[in-house]
């Protein structure tokens, strides 16, 4: 099954190719550009977004097509392709429609089977994607799964009974586990991705300098909350400017400040695997590219819950793709038909699970 994916949920343009035969993914070509004129707003300013996903879309689709067809048989791509995937939700209105519209078009042009797909339902699927020259990762017996999505826009834990079948244990009451990161990146100056600029702020630091508070890391439920780590970092930054020039400093409290959003994370995560009863946890999303809660989920499980697998994406396919979206499709399009183009409309607060 030959799929095109395509992902503009935010303020990455991406496509995508995926072939799968039997349960070998025989090619995968992804194309993502990922537009760095935000980074002087420190945020996503969602009116350039969309024109930047406008003017990028039909260049990616081309080069994609050049990818996998070769130089002069590009244009042929149509014919070769079984079903086209887009991104419908949730995400920044503007941004989606441009998108789910080019993914439309494609489905008429070429009369093939369109299907909507939404975003966080993508990053759980990037977990399915094999790395760079493998060809398998598809995996079947990992259910009852739990996936910890975290991402600039979500942070949420969903049981998975079976493909596409979630419930919403947990979720964020206020800012994301990728905001926490990207806020107190900008209050410390360290730019835009904050997630990325923390990490490298923090590699020498010591994780165990400050003492931030973790919120809501003994609360009787599955929910989350990073906004208290936030307004304690500005209270800590405006108490200690003078030290701040110093880069151990910075490294210490960017060190820090990883550490504590990383345990609340890990904490409330290993908890609920155990109570659900599940046989693996999945990570996803923007977030799950931190070497740190990586390696601590993976330890904090094999010690408090050996019998529960781990499954992390590859590097590349955690933060926006449309590969993902492609991998979504293609379990979507095993158990049902596909969406009407025409009828079809993009859905911003599109929630999974509840
Ligand atoms: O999934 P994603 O690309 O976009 C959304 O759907 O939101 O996630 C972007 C988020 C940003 O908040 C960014 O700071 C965070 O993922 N991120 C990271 C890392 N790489 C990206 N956070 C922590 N550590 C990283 N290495
Ligand atoms: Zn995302």
């Amino acid at each position: 099954m030959r799929i095109i994916g395509i992902e503009s949920s935010c303020d990455d343009s991406a496509v995508a190719y995926l072939d799968i035969e039997g349960d070998q993914v025989v090619r995968l070509e992804h194309v993502v550009a990922s537009q760095i004129i935000h980074h002087q707003f420190g945020g996503v300013v969602p009116e350039v977004a969309a024109r930047e996903h406008s003017a990028k879309m039909p260049r990616l689709l081309d080069e994609l097509a050049q990818r996998v067809m070769g130089e002069e048989n590009g244009p042929r791509l149509g014919k070769l392709t079984d079903l086209i995937c887009a991104t419908a939700g949730p995400g920044l209105a503007t941004s989606l429609r441009v998108g789910l519209d080019t993914g439309r078009a494609l489905a008429a042009a070429w009369s093939k089977p369109f299907y909507a797909i939404n975003h966080i339902e993508g990053h759980v699927y990037s977990n399915w994607l094999p790395g760079l020259g493998q060809t398998t990762k598809i995996m079947n017996e990992i259910f009852p799964a739990l996936a910890l999505v975290v991402s600039g826009g979500h942070t949420e834990l969903l049981l998975m009974r079976d493909h596409g079948d979630y419930e919403l244990l947990g979720a964020t009451l206020d800012d994301a586990a990728g905001e926490a990161f990207d806020k107190t990146a900008k209050l410390m100056g360290l730019g835009y991705p904050g997630g990325p600029k923390i990490s490298q702020a923090g590699a020498s630091g010591n994780s165990r300098a400050i003492d931030f508070p973790r919120p809501m890391i003994n609360s009787n439920n599955h929910n989350f909350s990073f906004s208290g780590l936030k307004t304690a970092v500005r209270y800590f930054i405006e108490q200690n400017k003078e030290q701040l020039a110093g880069s151990d400093f910075t490294s210490d409290l960017a060190a820090s400040v990883e550490q504590a959003i990383v345990d609340v994370l890990v904490t409330k995560t290993v908890r609920v695997a155990i109570e659900s009863g599940v046989q693996t946890v999945l990570l996803a999303g923007g977030v799950a590219a931190n070497r740190k809660l990586r390696e601590s989920l993976r330890e904090a499980l094999a010690v408090e819950a050996p019998d529960v697998a781990f499954v992390e994406p590859e590097l590349i396919y955690c933060t926006d793709n449309a590969a993902m979206v492609a991998m979504a499709g293609y379990w979507q399009a095993q158990r049902r038909a596909g969406d009407d183009w025409r009828k079809v409309e993009i859905d911003p607060n599109w929630e999974l699970g509840r």
